[in-house]
């Protein structure tokens, strides 16, 4: 289950723990001295993280991972003075980097990807789920689910990178130029040809829409979601981040699993998630990079009890930041929340928005064995020293990933 409120600081601290790994899994966490003979029968082998702080597994919650070439163009133009809706509106934004993956090659895609994938692991993330999105087209979109697979079977078959990877349709993003008044015609195809597509091909578990001005309406994304759930496709929505458009009552309508940026939301829609099963999931790289001066109101949904979750939303146009640690200092320098409030946002809360709390997010016998250590002995130093990477050490099921002893 996700923490709230008060439970977000519960991080059960064990002082001189260790923690004891079989085939992948967590089998005991404890003194050195008491699992000193289970150890010895396992035959583990002994990874000294003394003075160092050992922590579960950063869980990504929300990224846009494939994708081409960067927006550093559109990156200097916003610096100039242009707005992120301008920018788009002129042709950069989502659609230009759309045109950019229809012109690359799978093998292209994937590559970069994978390079990306090798920094998350090295800056402490083990599970990070990943949004097709800019496609757009069907071909294209069918184009990056395939990626993403590629990227997720590599991941457990080669040597260098192994973290998880959860794959997510976001079926709605941006209408594509070829659409343009075919508004009604494209949703016929994502509805007819591109959901039952992933669904039946069991590439992906989630559905994603950018409900917002300037993208998709509730009754648009209403539809799409509907018709992701009918096929077995749990939601997830973009969601109040430009506008107050209805969005974050639209995902506890549909059950959604999260509902992600929320810098619009009101106090009505506050209260109305705190009693539901979603998690708000925040997402501050993108106030960062925007140079917004506001951030969603993260104390206010924690005070309301509303289950909170942290992601970079690494993306080439509004984040492209894939450090849950300059995450984590972001939540805490900008939002507000205690060093323990989001080390608990950005790991069992992301996890419980990924269905996956009970294999992943914390430190618990049975549970899959993520976890990272950090080279500092105070674990409200790694928000504190902002922009280091404090990862040391990554192992995901057991593996380990990026060893310095
Ligand atoms: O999460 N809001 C929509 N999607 C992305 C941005 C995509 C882009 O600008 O390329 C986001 O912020
Ligand atoms: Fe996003």
């Amino acid at each position: 289950m996700p923490r709230r409120g008060r439970d977000l600081d519960d991080l059960g601290i064990v002082p001189g723990g260790s923690v004891l790994v079989a085939r992948g899994r967590i089998v005991a966490i404890g003194r050195a001295g008491d699992l000193q003979a289970e150890a010895r029968r396992l035959r583990a082998r002994a990874i000294d993280c003394r003075g160092r702080v050992l922590m579960p597994g950063f869980v990504d919650s929300h990224t846009h991972l494939v994708f081409a070439g960067s927006r550093v163009e559109d990156y200097e133009r916003r610096l100039a003075g242009a707005s992120y809706e301008e920018i788009a509106r002129a042709g950069g934004g989502i659609s230009h980097t759309a045109r950019l993956v229809a012109e690359t090659s799978p093998r292209a895609l994937e590559a970069q990807a994978r390079r990306f994938l090798g920094e998350f692991a090295a800056h402490g993330t083990t599970t990070v789920e990943v949004k097709t999105g800019y496609g757009l087209e069907a071909e294209s979109e069918i184009k990056l689910l395939r990626v993403i697979r590629a990227l997720d079977r590599h991941s457990v078959a080669e040597g260098s990178i192994r973290i998880g990877i959860v794959p997510t349709l976001l079926a709605l993003h941006s209408l594509p130029a070829s659409y343009q008044g075919r508004r009604a015609e494209y949703l016929e195809t994502i509805v007819d040809r591109l959901i039952p597509f992933a669904a039946e091909q069991q590439m992906a578990e989630f559905i994603d829409c950018f409900c917002d001005r300037g993208a998709f309406t509730v009754d648009e994304c209403r539809r799409v979601l509907a018709a992701g759930a009918a096929h077995g496709l749990i939601p997830r929505l973009h969601a109040e981040q430009l506008t107050r458009s209805g969005a974050a009552r639209l995902g506890i309508e549909t059950k959604a699993a999260s509902v992600d940026h929320l810098d619009h939301i009101s106090a009505a829609d506050i209260r109305a998630l705190a009693r539901s099963s979603t998690v708000a999931t925040l997402l501050p790289g993108v106030n960062l990079h925007l140079g917004l001066k506001n951030y969603a109101p993260a104390r206010r949904l924690i005070e309301a009890g509303a289950a909170i979750a942290l992601a970079t939303d690494f993306n080439p146009g509004t984040s492209p930041i894939l450090s849950m640690q300059l995450i984590l200092s972001l939540a805490c320098d900008a939002m507000r929340l205690s060093p323990t409030e989001a080390i608990s946002a950005a790991t069992i809360n992301a996890a419980y928005s990924l269905r996956r709390d009970h294999e992943i997010g914390s430190l618990e016998p049975g549970k899959q064995a993520d976890l990272i250590a950090m080279e500092v002995d105070d674990y409200r130093k790694i928000p504190y020293y902002a922009g280091w990477n404090h990862c040391v050490l990554t192992v995901h099921k057991g593996q380990v990933l990026g060893a310095s002893g």
